[in-house]
This record gives structure tokens, sequence and C-alpha cells, in this order.
């Protein structure tokens, strides 16, 4: 099994491209099943969970070919299977998005039940709710959602109680096809879920409301091809903003979009940093300071991303001063806690909360990456410790990260994968 041997204390210094949203990606390219024509998608992320999705889609029968230009061009016109096997689906919890797009297409679906990263329960009942709210007929069969309606989905008035991306989206993305209007009420308002939106508009969907809470779609008889690109990924970047805080760095990153990460930008002003950003980068500047400690609590989108919730625990473990940092979306998102204390860090867990006691500096020690956002906290805690760090279990990284070794080594960072 692959593993990251990091050797500690670096000052992060250079610039990197971020790639494309991962968490635009999977949902979009599963939406091409809505589609009669070939899309063409481009700035698409090849990172495992991608390739994953992609393998999903030639199951069910797409064709999809790779162009010169790095472009994805998926016909997905003539799918040949509705079903969704455990084998896959368990890679990777995304794939409950083709539920939406099967049953609005072809009237059935037959998908398992997801796996994914082991981050509190992560339930897919709102998925389940809003597909019954459009007339499908659920049932779960041996672990697999088995879902069908007699001709087309029915528009309808869906109200989510918690706010839930995915759910979000595979409503969404049902209801373009649905017969009539429906209406989402408590929708996340996350940019890879107006992504998504824009995407489907592209395709010939009629949806309003597009970054609100409440998104109105209007059915249509069908899609048609687009040529459409994903938005840069928030998270990637954010989380080389946090590393080159914390190791009293300066780094630029390019092909951004600073909007997507105004409180967290906020945040990192707060710590210390001088911030500025053009129209598409971000270049953050410790001018050698160590960062203060800054309390965060997370939630939906425009509130602090759970997806950081661990690169900031690391930050603060080096941090000068204390803070408590607040886990509201997930339950038992507090994994790298454990791995970081076996660096040296001062964390206390307290429930849905960890305060942080900031040291100078951590020590470098073997360490197992649990899922994949505190994967990377664990290579940002390494880039900070004294001495060597072995992660293992770094398969988690790369089902996030494109090009990690290679992004923080142009950076200086010591890494290698053994
Ligand atoms: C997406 C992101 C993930 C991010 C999360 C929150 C993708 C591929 N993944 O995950 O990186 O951490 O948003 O920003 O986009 N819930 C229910 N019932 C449901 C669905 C969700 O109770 O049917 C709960 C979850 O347990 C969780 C909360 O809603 O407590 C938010 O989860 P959700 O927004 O659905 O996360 P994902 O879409 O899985």
């Amino acid at each position: 099994m692959n593993k990251l041997v990091i050797g500690g204390a670096a000052v992060l210094e250079g610039s990197i491209n971020i790639s494309g949203a991962k968490n635009s990606a999977l949902p979009i390219l599963l939406a091409t099943v809505l589609s009669s024509e070939k899309i063409t998608l481009r700035n698409v992320p090849i990172l495992k969970d991608t390739t994953t999705v992609l393998e999903l889609l030639n199951k069910l029968g797409a064709d999809i070919t790779i162009s010169e230009d790095s472009s994805l061009e998926i016909d997905a016109s003539k799918i040949k299977s509705v079903r969704a096997d455990y084998d896959l689906v368990k890679t990777m919890r995304a794939s409950i998005l083709v539920l939406g797009p099967l049953l609005a297409k072809y009237g059935s679906a037959y998908v398992s039940l997801p796996g994914g990263c082991a981050i509190g329960s992560r339930p897919v009942d709102l998925h389940l709710f809003g597909m019954e709210k459009l007339g499908a007929d659920i049932t779960l069969n041996e672990g697999y959602v088995d879902a069908s309606v007699s001709g087309r989905l029915t528009g309808g008035n869906v109200n989510l109680d918690v706010v839930s991306v995915g759910a979000t989206e595979n409503i969404m993305m049902a209801a373009t096809l649905a017969e009539g209007t429906t209406v989402i009420d408590g929708a996340a308002t996350e940019p890879e879920v107006s992504d998504l939106a824009n995407f489907l508009v592209a395709m010939g969907a009629k949806i309003s409301g597009i970054g609100s809470s409440r998104l109105v779609v209007e059915g249509v008889k069908s899609l048609h091809g687009c040529d459409y690109s994903v938005i840069p990924d928030r998270i990637e970047a954010g989380t080389y903003l946090i590393a080159a805080a914390m190791t009293r760095g300066k780094v630029t990153v390019k092909n951004v979009n600073p909007g997507h990460l105004d409180i967290v930008l906020d945040m990192l002003s707060d710590v210390g940093a001088a911030i500025n950003c053009t129209s598409d980068t971000i270049t953050l500047d410790m001018q050698g300071r160590r960062p203060l400690a800054k309390s965060i609590s997370t939630g939906p989108y425009p509130y602090f991303p759970t997806d950081l919730q661990a690169q900031w625990v690391a930050l603060s473990t080096v941090s000068s001063g204390s803070c408590l940092i607040e886990e509201n979306i997930f339950e038992n998102r507090f994994m790298h806690v454990h791995e970081m204390k076996r660096m040296g860090a001062d964390i206390r867990l307290q429930g849905n909360s960890v305060e942080v006691f900031g040291r100078e500096s951590l020590s470098g020690a073997k360490v197992m990456a649990t899922d994949l956002r505190a994967s990377a906290s664990l290579v940002l805690a390494a880039l900070v410790a004294n001495g060597e760090t072995t992660i293992d279990r770094i398969y988690h990284i790369d089902r996030g990260y494109t090009y990690l070794e290679e992004k923080f080594m142009s950076l200086g960072a010591v890494i290698k994968r053994i």
C-alpha cells in the first residue's frame, strides 16, 4: 500500500495551479446521463473519484473519450443498464447521485446504498424523500435502492429540513426531466450546486434561483449536448492556503474563484496573513510570522466549509494561543485529531468540537490517513513537524487531490510516495 513520507519543517513558497472542483465534477459527470446528445467537459480533475464515476458511466453503457486537449467527451445517450453495483458505489458515496438522472431519463434505477468516507452515518433519506415527492416508487432491496416511476416523474414541492448538497443535486437533476415544476426549498447553496445547475441549464434545463435556498425547476422533455468547464476547487485551494499560513510562507494559488473562499480568506487574515486577490488568483503571505489561533465553526455555505475543518485543526496545532473548532455538519469527523496527537499536538476533544492549544512545532511520527480531508490535514501537520512523518493509507488523498506531491514539492516541501 502506498505511503507518503514527508520531511518536516518546510516554508512553502511559490505558486501552483488549482484543479477543477471534485465536488462539481462528480455530479456533473453523472448528470450527463440526462442528455440525449454528446457532452464536452473541461477542467475535470484527474482523481480516483472521477475515475470511479467514469467507470460507473462506462458500465451503464456511456461512450467516453479523452481528447488531446484533455477535455472529456461523454455520450450517455444510449445507456444499456440502470444498475449501479455495490462494488463501485461502496468506494464513493457520490455514486448515489446517479439515482436522480437514471430515474428521470429511464424511469427506473437500481443503485447500491453508498459507502465513501467514514465520517458519520451519512444517510440518504433526503435523496429518497425527494424522489418520492417527484412520484417515484422506492423500495430498499438487499442494500440497493430500487426506484421506478411509470411514465415521467412529476414536479412537486420538496422541502429539505437539513441542508444537503447531495440531496439538492439529486433532486434538481431528477426535476429537470419531470413533468411540471419542482420547487426545492432549503436547497444547499454551495458553489458546486450552482455549478451543476449552470451545467444543467447549458444542457437546456430551466432552473431559476441558482445560488439561493429556493430552486425552481421547470421540467423539459429532453436535454441536449453542451461544452462546459468545471469551476475551480475551493477546497483544494483552501488546503494549500492553510498550508502556506502554517508554514509561515508565501503562496499564490492560480485558477481559483476568490469569491468562493470569502469566509476562509477572512479567517486567514484574522490569523495574520496578508491576502491579495485578482479575479482568478489568491496570494497569501505570512511575512514569516507565526499564525494566531482563531476559532471556527463549520456550516453550510457560505459558512466555514466542513471540508477544511481538519486542515484548520492542523493550522491551530502550531498557532499562537488556543481556539475552539466546532464541527456542525458531520458527526465523527475528528479522526485526524488522534493522529495529530501522536505528532505532539495538544488537542482536547469534547463532543462535536475540539479545543486546540498551539505549540511551536510538532514532531514527525508514523500516522494513518482515515478519510480524504483528514489525510490532507496530516500532510499539513507533517510539513511543520520536526523530523520525518510517514502517512499510511494515502489512497484517501488520491480521491481528492491531483498531483499532491508535485504541487507541494514545487512549493519547497520534501515529500515522496513510497
Ligand atoms: C457533500 C460533499 C462533501 C461535503 C458535504 C458538506 C460531494 C461529493 N461531497 O457531501 O465533500 O463535506 O457535501 O458540505 O459533493 N444528510 C441527511 N440525509 C441525507 C443526506 C444528508 O441527514 O439524505 C445529512 C448528512 O448526514 C450531513 C448533512 O446532511 O450531516 C450534510 O450532508 P450533505 O450535504 O448531503 O453531504 P454530501 O452531499 O454527502
